[in-house]
């Protein structure tokens, strides 16, 4: 019989779109791979890598922003929307890679940076260059009285999100200084944005990542927010994210740009509250999904920040990611993830810093099993597919990213010295998920032959494409396994209702997905490194995946043990 959930949205053939078939490769230009040896990746070096790509089974490639750009913000800080960044190549380059994916069977998808620009793009430099400049509106002014900010709002990035100008005017940035906030308030800065995503529309692209959308529409500028312990961040994300009146200027882009039909959109979408999900996702939402980061950054304090770290346990986490699921599974579709460049890498994340090498492939696949099956779009994030793990800095010159240098700058004027300060740099640094890809045990792990921009993984020799594809059991060849079994099964796993089962249990993820024909596949996951007892019974199953190489054998719903980090993925046998 048809599950509630699958009668409601009118069954399995009308829910039925690419996107949600889809595996997404996320691609993050600068560190996959340098055909130049400049030692920046670039993109003839991403043309280089699609078989690769093609061979893990994929059927998409996020490109992270490859636009002309100062790189303050690694090409999050957009200077011209129709241009290549020279580091990477040129449009020539851009059209071939979108031809050659297309010929062997990939779609791409393109990130949009929408709610700031570079300070160097050529709006914002002629916005500041007069106060009747035509291009005033784009970005967001206020004038003050007394000299100061007008509010007490720090950026993400660092420092206040207001910048001077000159005695009494700021502009607004919610990230960096040189990423000034857009100002959606104005038409004209609005439909030029449009011009520029049917620009890429018509290079022939699938749809885009959306970057921090939900900061689009501002609350009040003047006021000081809330009580704000923590110097500004609360208040500006009380006042600047998910604000009344968004869905004006979302519904406005898409009926504009990608509208209804067979584009797909992934937004960045901080801040969402369920009962404001069915304006995000479902049938007449803005996206096709949401990246939900409710589970993903419960290390994080609520304004985002990280010093001093949260403290969370995998019951918490379990009860979010279900909480997340099941929101998401009444009203629409999510993105699913366990690794971003902005996150840690994931083994590091779940099971411990500089935590031994011990086990690298169990706790890889059984987080990778753990995330895979749920209900929604899977995304892997380059280098994920091997277990890549955190890089340990010694130096914050070894690092790159601004966020990192904030917070190491944040930790020392909180009393922090400098090992402590390098300590914290290392929970969570972004350069974690940076550092090059790791190709081969060759020199620079085959990345480049110049100087890469990042450090090397320390460990390429052992952990690197070219062996992890040779050997029988790998992480790589696990991904594979797990990407064809999605296709394979696709009206449970992509279609099927998600139910979680042994909720109680501690450090055991497990559910099902149930198919609208009533198939059932469970998976379940044992995220600690003893074995554990878990009540469940199925009676006639069979294996489909584990990571425990006796697969065939694995007895897990009749001896009812899991081993350290097993997971397992059985489908019942109907009669
Ligand atoms: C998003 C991006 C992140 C970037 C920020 C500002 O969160 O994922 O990398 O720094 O937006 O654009």
């Amino acid at each position: 019989m048809a599950s509630p959930i699958i009668q409601k949205f009118g069954g399995i053939h009308l829910n039925s779109v690419w996107w949600k078939e889809a595996v997404i490769y996320q691609i993050y230009p600068k560190s996959f791979c340098d055909d130049n040896g400049d030692g920046y990746g670039d993109i003839r070096g991403i043309i280089n890598k699609l078989p690769y790509v093609v061979d893990l089974g994929v059927d998409v490639i996020w490109l992270t922003p490859f636009f002309k750009s100062p790189m303050v913000d690694n090409g999050y800080d957009i200077s011209d929307y129709t241009d290549i960044e020279p580091m990477f190549g040129n449009m020539e380059d851009m059209e071939e890679l979108i031809e050659k994916a297309h010929e062997l069977g990939l779609k791409i998808l393109v990130d949009l940076v929408l709610n700031h620009t570079s300070s160097e793009h050529p709006w914002f430099i002629q916005a500041v260059a007069s106060k009747e400049n035509s291009y005033r509106d784009f970005y967001i002014f206020q004038e003050t009285e007394n000299g100061k900010p007008p509010n007490n709002w720090r950026s993400v990035f660092g420092g206040s999100a207001w910048e001077r100008l000159d005695n009494s005017t700021y502009y607004l940035h919610t990230f960096h200084k040189e990423q000034p906030d857009l100002n959606w308030e104005s038409p004209r800065m609005r439909s030029a944005i449009y011009q520029s995503i049917n620009f890429w529309m018509d290079k022939g692209i699938q749809g885009f990542r959306i970057d921090a959308i939900t900061f689009i529409k501002k609350g009040s500028l003047n006021t000081y927010g809330v009580e704000d312990n923590n110097d500004g961040l609360r208040s500006i994300m009380k006042d600047t994210l998910n604000q009344s009146g968004i869905h004006d200027f979302l519904q406005e882009m898409k009926t504009a740009t990608y509208g209804n039909g067979e584009y797909m959109t992934v937004a960045e979408a901080p801040g969402v509250t369920y009962d404001s999900l069915g304006d995000y996702v479902g049938e007449c939402g803005d996206f096709s999904m949401i990246f939900d980061f409710s589970y993903t950054d419960l290390d994080l304090q609520e304004d985002f920040s990280w010093y001093p770290k949260r403290k969370w346990t995998f019951q918490e986490y379990k009860s979010k990611l279900f909480e997340s699921q099941l929101e998401h599974q009444k009203v629409g579709w999510v993105g699913l993830f366990n690794e971003s460049h902005d996150q840690p890498r994931s083994i590091d994340k779940f099971f411990g810093i500089g935590d031994d090498s011990k086990h690298h492939y169990l706790k890889a696949t059984v987080l990778a099993t753990m995330f895979f099956f749920m209900r929604g779009t899977p995304f892997i994030y380059q280098g994920q597919e091997l277990g890549i793990r955190n890089y340990r800095f010694t130096d914050i010159d070894e690092l790159d990213d601004i966020a990192a240098k904030d917070n190491y700058n944040r930790a020392l004027s909180l009393g922090a010295n400098k090992n402590e300060a390098m300590r914290i740099v290392n929970e969570r640094s972004r350069d974690h998920a940076r550092t090059p890809m790791i190709w081969n045990s060759e020199k620079n792990a085959g990345f480049t032959i110049g100087d890469p921009w990042l450090p090397i993984c320390r460990k390429y020799k052992e952990i690197n494409i070219e062996e992890q594809r040779h050997q029988t059991v790998s992480i790589l060849n696990f991904y594979k396994s797990m990407i064809a079994l999605r296709k394979k099964e696709k009206d449970c796993i992509v279609y099927g209702e998600i139910q979680p089962i042994l909720e109680s249990m501690h450090n055991i993820i497990a559910y099902k997905r149930i198919s609208s024909e009533g198939e059932q596949i469970t998976i379940v996951t044992n995220l600690s490194d003893k074995p554990i007892e878990i009540n469940h019974k199925i009676k006639h199953y069979k294996v489909l995946l584990s990571n425990y190489h006796t697969a065939e054998n694995n007895r897990v719903f009749d001896d009812g043990w899991l081993r350290p980090y097993e997971s397992v993925i059985v489908k019942t046998e109907l009669n």
